[in-house]
């Protein structure tokens, strides 16, 4: 597997290799991911689209170490997860990955300023100054670091989800639908800071998303469906992806149409 390589090689910061995982057994076994070999460049921002029900959360769970997984290997900064023990998962969670979840997950008694800085303190270790103000700068929350969540935005709480998840200066940070339940005002706000988390600042973002604009802040776009990548588009507009989401639909129309009435394992029954 890729790990880290010099030269004109590109580093990956987070892999998956065959990727499979079910949910339950039996007649009742739901498969969420049917064999995904994906590797997340450094650098990069990459946007996952599909249907509800395709897999994306599942994928992103299975690639922070927050999911086990039925078979197949996750690699981050170049190590396999599955040669960790507890206690070393635990520790790669909290010090090589970030995680941005929709509902933003901020704890309501402390401020802004602590909730960013709780992995640091969690994991008994300084805040770098220079990188404090680098991710405060980006995330333009100067003035709003001795507020509570409750007395913030929702686009500002998102931001300062961002800025926890970018404080330990992970390998990579995952987004699970970041601005679906922002206005897309604020939304524009999150997604030009992930952009300047990469650009800027030379982090990893995967993040999840249904809609086309955010997911042109992206440098590359990946398609799941029924557990498989079925497609992906470099340097995305709002219309390519939505364009590509459109042949897609049809594709998936079609291959629904000619199987008849069976369906998939991976098909979510609730998303028909
Ligand atoms: N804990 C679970 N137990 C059983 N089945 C699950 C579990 N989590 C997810 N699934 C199933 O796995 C499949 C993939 O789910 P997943 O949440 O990854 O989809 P998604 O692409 O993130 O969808 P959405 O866009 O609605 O968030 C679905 O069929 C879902 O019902
Ligand atoms: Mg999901």
């Amino acid at each position: 597997m890729t790990t880290t390589v010099t030269g004109t090689e590109q580093v990956t910061a987070a892999e998956a290799a065959d990727l499979v995982k079910v949910y339950g057994s039996g007649d009742t076994a739901v498969v969420a991911l049917a064999g995904v070999t994906v590797s997340f460049p450094a650098g990069q921002l990459t946007a996952i689209m599909g249907p509800s029900g395709s897999g994306k959360s599942t994928l992103m769970h299975c690639l922070a170490g927050l999911d086990t997984v039925t078979s197949g290997e996750v690699y981050v900064g170049g190590q396999a997860l599955s040669e960790l023990n507890d206690r070393k998962l635990t520790e790669l969670r909290r010090d090589r990955v970030g995680f941005v979840f929709q509902q933003y997950n901020l704890l309501p008694t402390l401020t802004a300023e602590e909730n960013i800085t709780l992995p640091l303190a969690i994991a008994g270790r300084k805040v770098d100054p220079a990188w404090f103000d680098a991710v405060i700068g980006a995330v333009n929350l100067a003035d709003r670091l001795r507020h509570r969540p409750t007395e913030l935005s929702g686009g500002q709480q998102q931001r300062v989800a961002c800025a926890r998840a970018l404080i330990t200066r992970p390998a990579v940070v995952f987004a699970d639908e970041p601005t679906g339940n922002l206005d897309s005002h604020s939304s524009a706000e999150v997604l030009a800071f992930l952009r300047r988390s990469v650009t800027e600042l030379g982090q990893t973002v995967v993040m999840v998303t249904h809609d086309p604009t955010a997911a042109a802040y992206a440098d590359r776009v990946l398609f799941l469906e029924d557990g498989r990548i079925v497609d992906e588009l470099a340097e995305p507009t709002a219309e390519s992806v939505l364009d590509r989401m459109k042949l897609l639909e049809v594709a998936a129309h079609a291959a629904d149409d000619s199987a008849g009435s069976g369906g998939s394992a991976a098909h979510d029954p609730a998303s028909i």
